[in-house]
């Protein structure tokens, strides 16, 4: 069996950890949630929620990784012989994520050779997602290729693969969002009836406020979504986390890593909505940015790329690429976590584990390609959603099993074993804990109860 790796230093750890919480979350989902629920509310209430409900639950598990030494499946055993079970489900969750971020992996490779072989209009044409997606081999080769992509990283271990790409990918990430988002803040659009929208306005309807006709209920759904938002983008309770909190150095400033994490995800979060709100807004107002939902980054912004003429198709390349560079780092670390856990509990080499847990995970990939074609079927959630087979993965594991563990993971450290272990492993080597405090009120109160109710509201029942 491999000897557990450590990562080289902070900065191999805060890259792949960033690269981990980057992804599809922050470029497809805050975006799209931000502006649907009044821009700036959104944001704000984002902001607050991440300087303290996933500072908590980033630094705890963290923490139990370097603790233990241990992956997700076998880290609650080691610290509670009783809460196994706890470890079972924080390895169910990413093997119930990783096949359908493959398969959305893969619609990011089509959308980018798209650019790449041909004019943006052949993406933005009518029905292009739809037809591509209920088509029966091409999701399912683009699956693959992703997929496959991914298992060779993980198989090159932790440094050499995950550590190594990381500090790749993650410079020419954040310089590509960095360009895109300037570049969208310097667009202007005339419509047929002589409107003039520009990118910059755009941008003030994403960050200011708008409280209008908001109600209590309406703003609890903001606050909900910020919370669900911030759990996917955080990559907390899917047991990722942990794993790489086992491979972080002893002698690493954990308090210090765990800012930067936090800093990093929610920077680049903000600047996709820099990237996509203004460009949306100025192409299609503030009615397109709202009605487009879930398919912005499919549907709507290969429009808005198509309406900027010939260089829509170098910025759809890049952004394209960008997103890809983003999914791939985060479904490493989905995999590194099944992976690891394999590894642990099952005493296998990493080769055998990630073969194991790739065949699995292509598997149930292919399942949630043909959902949109060969086993198409309608399903409703207890939220009133329409499911295919990718939602109902999304819903069991983002909705569901994810709150179980984090509550679960709250109560055991909060209550069980105390704040404490948490903290003495921070401060191991004399470094100061910042927000130490608040950490306590968090993990003992405020987070079971926040995450409780995010819980029933997932069930319908609020
Ligand atoms: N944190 C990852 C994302 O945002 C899973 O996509």
């Amino acid at each position: 069996m491999e000897k557990r790796n450590t990562f080289k230093g902070s900065i191999g750890f805060v890259l792949a950890a960033a690269g981990s919480a980057v992804g599809l979350g922050n470029i497809w989902r805050f975006p799209y949630l931000a502006a649907r629920d009044g821009g700036g509310l959104f944001i704000v209430v984002y902001i607050i929620l991440a300087l303290t409900f996933g500072f908590t639950l980033l630094m705890t598990e963290v923490a139990i990784g370097r603790k233990t030494r241990q992956s997700p499946l076998t880290a609650y055993s080691a610290l509670r012989k009783k809460w196994k079970w706890l470890g079972v489900l924080a390895c169910i969750i990413p093997m119930m994520i990783f096949p359908y971020y493959i398969a959305i992996g893969g619609w990011v490779i089509k959308y980018l050779v798209a650019f790449i072989t041909s004019s943006p209009e052949v993406a933005a044409a009518d029905g292009y997602f739809g037809g591509f997606i209920t088509d029966v081999t091409q999701p399912l080769v683009m699956m693959l290729i992703f997929g496959i992509a991914v298992a060779i990283i993980v198989y090159m271990g932790v440094n050499k693969g995950i550590e190594a790409s990381s500090k790749i990918i993650m410079p020419l990430l954040i310089l590509i969002v960095i360009g895109i988002s300037i570049f969208s803040l310097t667009l202007s659009y005339t419509d047929a009836d002589g409107t003039v929208r520009t990118g910059l306005q755009g941008l003030k309807v994403m960050f200011i406020p708008n409280l209008e006709g908001m109600t209590v209920k309406g703003f609890l759904r903001v606050f909900m979504d910020a919370m669900g938002q911030l759990f996917y983008s955080l990559s907390v309770a899917m047991g990722i986390m942990i794993a790489y909190g086992s491979y972080v150095p002893k002698e690493a400033n954990m308090s210090k890593s765990v800012n930067q994490i936090e800093i990093f995800d929610t920077a680049i979060a903000l600047l996709a909505g820099v990237m996509i709100i203004p460009a949306v807004f100025a192409f299609m107002g503030t009615e397109g940015m709202s009605a487009s939902g879930p398919s912005l980054m499919f549907v709507t912004l290969p429009k808005v790329l198509a309406a900027m003429g010939p260089v829509g198709r170098l910025v759809g390349i890049l952004f394209f690429g960008m997103v890809l560079f983003a999914a791939l780092t985060s479904a490493i670390s989905i995999l590194e976590a099944i992976v690891a856990s394999f590894m642990d509990q099952f005493k296998v080499s990493r080769p055998k584990a990630v073969i194991i847990e790739s065949v699995i995970g292509l598997v149930v990939g292919a399942i949630v390609c043909f959902g949109y074609n060969l086993l198409y079927f309608e399903f409703t959630l207890p939220t009133g959603a329409v499911a295919q087979v990718l939602d109902i993965l999304d819903y069991l594991s983002n909705s569901i099993l994810m709150p179980i563990v984090a509550i679960s993971t709250c109560i055991l450290i909060g209550w069980i074993l105390g704040p404490k272990t948490v903290i003495d492993e921070v401060t191991r080597n004399g470094e100061k804990m910042n927000r130490k405090g608040l950490y306590i009120v968090m993990v003992k109160y405020l987070a079971p109860v926040l995450l409780t109710v995010l819980f029933l509201t997932a069930l319908g029942l609020f």
